[in-house]
């Protein structure tokens, strides 16, 4: 390198030097995390109006991982923006008022985004999602009396403060709740926060789009992943993602999920970018010719959760037999039809289908006809959660029985049985005794 260039290149980084310090010096906010470029991170920003530029500026230091979250999004690469969502209008009881730092902000906005919002853009998923199973999930909870009993009395021990912990904490995280606001439009701290699937909106809306992609990425990759379903279909009532976890198709997932393409646009994700069906695939996604679905009641036959299992015949969201048994079949077996040959598939379902049957007559029905039996001569107790014959019932059905049948349905054997009808049998065989000794003595046991 000769003389010259070194004094060119000597000479362009003292100028650099320069500008850096001007820069620096120049900013006395350094140590303030950047102001979001709301040019650089959508590049259609064009669209988004100088009122949604507001709330990504402030936001961006306020709240900044809603805005890296929402920087991230495909929403914001195609330009949707804040007030997309949050905008609402004047007079909702929804309306945020009063917020510090909202003094200089003129549009209406809510903190509570209801599926109406999303419909504006996303119409089919959401008329789906309502026709679901998923539509009633806090609906029902609430007419149910002997469930309120159960959380504020027997779990909440009439507490005088503290009674709704249970729900607050538990049954409403997985459900949903009627959602309050107070006299700011801001959600009360006894409904709020709160990611069940069935919300109730102030307005009466129900539903929640951010269970399965959660705000402020909404990816439809994570919605694709079985996580996305386990963090309420788990335990010992409904553990479908321990029945995945014991399946082949899990065993597949767990081993390599991790290099499947989980991209891939609705209707385009086939098999070849995945080697085995997640919970998505055989409830949601489109698969060869089947479309993608939002209605998780759509592909099922049984209703597995129920008392006792009949086929499905329903189109209302809140009959506890919502979908179509036959229609619902068909659909399952063109999932399984992409992978499989049809002898593997109706052999499947020849045996499950077996296992349903056995659980209906073999258990449930002998155990109904033990509890009205003693129910007319008087022989239960008045509390069901202090009366041993009672609470086996409850487990047989609720627990180990969902276990079994649903441990069939998909392929989870360690489920179908040493959690499932080995339990059943132990537990009515104890029933058997209870009912026994109480029409032999005309008693209730004593402790
Ligand atoms: C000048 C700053 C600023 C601007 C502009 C701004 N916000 Fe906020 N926002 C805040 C602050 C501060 C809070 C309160 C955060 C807290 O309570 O932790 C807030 C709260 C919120 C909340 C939650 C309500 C709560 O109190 O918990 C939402 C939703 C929200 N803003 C949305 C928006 C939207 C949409 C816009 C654009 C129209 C916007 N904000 C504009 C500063 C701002
Ligand atoms: C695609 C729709 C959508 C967009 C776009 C969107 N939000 Fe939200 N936001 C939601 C939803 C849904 C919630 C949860 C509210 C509920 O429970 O109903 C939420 C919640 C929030 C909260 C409360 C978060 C918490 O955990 O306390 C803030 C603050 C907020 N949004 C600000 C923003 C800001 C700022 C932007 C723009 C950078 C933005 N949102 C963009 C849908 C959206
Ligand atoms: C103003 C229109 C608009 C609103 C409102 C809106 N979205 Fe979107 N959304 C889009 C666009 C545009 C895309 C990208 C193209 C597409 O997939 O349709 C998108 C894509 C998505 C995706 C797919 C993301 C991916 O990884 O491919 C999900 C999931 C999604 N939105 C969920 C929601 C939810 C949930 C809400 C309500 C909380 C909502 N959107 C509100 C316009 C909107
Ligand atoms: C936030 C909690 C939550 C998440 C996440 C969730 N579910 Fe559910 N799901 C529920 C609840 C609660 C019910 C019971 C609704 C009722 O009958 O009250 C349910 C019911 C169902 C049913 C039965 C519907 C019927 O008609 O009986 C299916 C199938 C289902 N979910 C599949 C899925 C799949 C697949 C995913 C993930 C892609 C998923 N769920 C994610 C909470 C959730
Ligand atoms: C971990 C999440 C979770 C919690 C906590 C939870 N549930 Fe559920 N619940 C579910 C799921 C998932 C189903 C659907 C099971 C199925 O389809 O097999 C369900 C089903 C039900 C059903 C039957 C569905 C119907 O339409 O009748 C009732 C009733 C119910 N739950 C009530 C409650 C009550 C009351 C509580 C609290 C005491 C509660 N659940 C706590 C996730 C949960
Ligand atoms: C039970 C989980 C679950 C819930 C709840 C849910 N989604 Fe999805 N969503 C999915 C899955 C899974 C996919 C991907 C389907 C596939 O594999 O193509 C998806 C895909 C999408 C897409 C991209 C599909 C497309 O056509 O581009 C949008 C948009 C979307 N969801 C919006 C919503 C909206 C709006 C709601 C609220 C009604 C919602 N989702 C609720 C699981 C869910
Ligand atoms: C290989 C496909 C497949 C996979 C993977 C799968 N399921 Fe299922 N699922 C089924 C079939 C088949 C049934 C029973 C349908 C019927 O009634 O014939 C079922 C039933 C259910 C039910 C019972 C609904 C009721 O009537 O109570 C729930 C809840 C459920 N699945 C959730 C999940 C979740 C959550 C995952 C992931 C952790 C998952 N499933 C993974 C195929 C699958
Ligand atoms: C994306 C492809 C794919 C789909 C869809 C699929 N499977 Fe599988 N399945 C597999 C693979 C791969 C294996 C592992 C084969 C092995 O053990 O060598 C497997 C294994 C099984 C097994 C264990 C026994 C065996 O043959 O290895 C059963 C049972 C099964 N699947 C049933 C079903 C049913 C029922 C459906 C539909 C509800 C379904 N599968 C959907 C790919 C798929």
């Amino acid at each position: 390198m000769n003389h010259k260039h070194r004094f060119t290149i000597v000479f362009f980084l003292i100028i650099l030097a320069a500008l850096v310090l001007t820069a620096c010096g120049g900013s006395s906010t350094a140590q303030k995390p950047a102001a979001a470029d709301v040019s650089g991170v959508a590049p259609h920003a064009q669209g988004i109006t100088e009122d949604a530029r507001g709330c990504i500026e402030c936001h961006a230091t306020e709240t900044h991982g809603v805005v890296s979250d929402w920087d991230s999004s495909r929403h914001a690469a195609e330009g949707v923006s804040c007030l997309d969502c949050h905008e609402t209008e004047a007079g909702s009881p929804m309306e945020l008022k009063n917020i510090k730092g909202h003094e200089n902000v003129t549009v209406p906005v809510s903190m509570l985004v209801p599926p109406s919002k999303c419909a504006e853009c996303h119409e089919d998923e959401v008329a789906q999602f309502h026709a679901s199973g998923h539509e009633r999930a806090a609906l029902q909870v609430e007419s149910k009396d002997a469930m309120q009993t159960l959380m504020l009395v027997h779990e909440g021990r009439n507490h005088p403060t503290a009674s709704n912990a249970s729900q607050e904490t538990g049954c409403m995280q997985c459900h949903g709740i009627r959602i309050q606001v107070d006299e700011n439009g801001l959600p009360t701290p006894d409904t709020y926060p709160v990611s069940g699937i069935g919300n109730i909106y102030p307005n009466g809306e129900v539903g929640n789009c951010t269970v399965c992609h959660t705000r402020h990425k909404f990816t439809i990759e994570e919605s694709r992943k079985p996580e996305a379903c386990a963090s309420c279909h788990l335990g010992p009532d409904h553990p479908d993602i321990e029945i995945y976890e014991n399946s082949k198709h899990g065993q597949i997932y767990a081993s390599e999920g991790d290099t499947w393409k989980w991209d891939s646009d609705a209707g385009d994700w086939e098999p070849g970018d995945y080697r085995a069906p997640t919970c998505a695939t055989c409830h949601m996604s489109g698969i060869g010719d089947l479309p993608v679905t939002h209605n998780v009641s759509e592909r099922l036959y049984w209703n597995a959760w129920a008392k006792r299992s009949a086929p499905r015949d329903s189109d209302d969201p809140m009959s506890p037999l919502t979908g179509h048994a036959e229609e619902g079949r068909a659909e399952m077996k063109q999932v399984c039809l992409e992978c499989h040959s049809s002898t593997t598939v109706e052999g499947f379902f020849s045996s499950a289908d077996k296992a349903i049957v056995l659980y209906n007559e073999a258990y449930y029905d002998p155990a109904k006809q033990m509890l009205d039996d003693l129910k007319e001569k008087g022989l239960l107790k008045e509390n069901p959660w202090a009366d041993e014959f009672q609470i086996l019932y409850y487990h047989l059905w609720h627990h180990e029985g969902r276990r079994a049948r649903q441990g069939a349905l998909m392929g989870g054997p360690d489920w179908a049985h040493w959690h499932g009808f080995f339990e059943l049998q132990q537990r009515l065989y104890r029933m058997q005794d209870i009912y026994n000794y109480r029409l032999e003595t005309g008693k209730i046991e004593e402790p």
